[in-house]
C-alpha cells in the first residue's frame, strides 16, 4: 500500500505547478480513502472529464473507483487483511482501491480479458482470462475470500435485449464463483444491467446470503441501467431454489 501512496505522491509532485492546489486536494483525498475515509463529493459523473481526470490525478485509471467507494462506504465492505476476488478488473482502478483498502495483510487475485493499466503491490496478483470459459479452480488462489467483486460488463451493442442478456450471464458467472470460493459470512458485489432477468439474478443472491440489496452509486451515469446486486453474509447452507423468495 505505501508503495501506492508513495508512487501517487511522487506522480502528483511531479505534475505542473499551477495545479498545485489540486494536487494536494487529490494527494489528501487518496490518503483519507486509504485510512477508509469516504470523501464525500457531488455525483462525480456529472462533469465526465473533470471527475475523470480526478481518478487520475490520484493515481486511479478509471472513475469507476467513485463507484466501489461508494458501496465501501455504504456497506463497509472492505478491511484491512482481508482476501479478494475481482472479476473483471480491467483498467484497474477497483483492483487498485480494494489493495489499498485490505492492505499488505492481505491478498487480491484479480483477472480480465484485458490487461491492467496499473501495476498492483507485491500482495495482488493479475491474470489474463475469460471467467465465462475458466474453471473455478483458476480463480482460488487465494480462497476462501471475504469478499468477491464483478464489475464485468460485456461490449455494449445497442441492442437493450442482447446486453442485457450478455450481462446476466456475466453477473451469474460470477455469483458462481462467488458461491464456490467464499468463507461463509463473506460478500459479493456484482454489477447487472436491469432487464427482465433481473428478478432471478436478486432471487439468486437471496438464496446464497442472508442479506440482499440492489444499489445504483451517485456515480453510475444518469442514462446507464447498470446496479450492483448485493449479497452480505454468505450462508453457510444455501437454500434450496423454491425457497429464494423466503423470509429473511
Ligand atoms: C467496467 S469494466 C471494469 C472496470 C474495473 N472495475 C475498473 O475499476 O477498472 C468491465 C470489464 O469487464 C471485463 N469483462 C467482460 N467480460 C469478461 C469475461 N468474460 N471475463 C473477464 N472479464 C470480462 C471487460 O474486459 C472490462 O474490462
Amino acid at each position: 500500500m505505501l508503495v501506492f501512496v508513495g508512487q501517487a505522491a511522487h506522480a502528483l509532485r511531479s505534475e505542473h505547478a499551477s495545479e498545485a492546489g489540486g494536487e494536494r486536494d487529490a494527494y489528501a483525498d487518496r490518503a483519507q480513502r486509504a485510512k477508509g475515509v469516504h470523501v464525500k463529493r457531488k455525483n462525480p459523473y456529472k462533469g465526465q472529464d473533470h471527475f475523470t481526470a480526478e481518478a487520475k490525478k490520484a493515481g486511479y485509471p478509471a472513475r469507476s473507483v467513485f463507484k466501489l467507494e461508494e458501496i465501501d462506504h455504504r456497506v463497509r465492505l472492505l478491511r484491512q487483511g482481508q482476501r479478494v476476488l475481482d472479476l473483471g478488473a480491467s483498467p484497474g482502478s477497483w483492483s487498485l482501491y480494494a489493495a489499498q483498502r485490505i492492505g499488505a495483510k492481505g491478498h487480491l487475485l484479480a483477472m480480465d480479458l484485458k490487461p491492467l493499466e496499473v501495476a498492483l503491490p507485491p500482495y495482488a496478483e493479475f491474470f489474463i482470462g475469460d471467467a465465462l470459459s475458466l474453471e473455478t479452480e483458476a480463480l482460488s488462489k487465494f480462497s476462501p475470500y471475504d469478499v468477491v467483486l464483478s464489475d464485468m460488463a460485456p461490449n455494449t451493442t445497442g441492442n437493450r435485449l442482447s446486453d442485457q442478456t450478455r450481462s446476466f450471464d456475466l453477473f451469474m458467472r460470477a455469483l458462481d464463483v462467488a458461491v464456490a470460493l467464499l468463507k461463509p459470512g463473506g460478500a459479493f458485489v456484482g454489477k447487472i444491467f436491469m432487464g427482465e432477468d433481473f428478478t432471478l439474478a436478486q432471487a439468486a443472491v437471496k438464496r446464497h446470503f442472508s442479506k440482499e440489496r440492489t444499489l445504483r452509486p451517485e456515480g453510475v451515469r444518469a442514462n446507464s441501467y447498470e446496479v450492483f446486486l448485493l449479497g452480505e453474509d454468505r450462508r453457510a447452507t444455501s437454500l434450496p431454489e423454491k425457497n429464494a423468495e423466503a423470509p429473511r
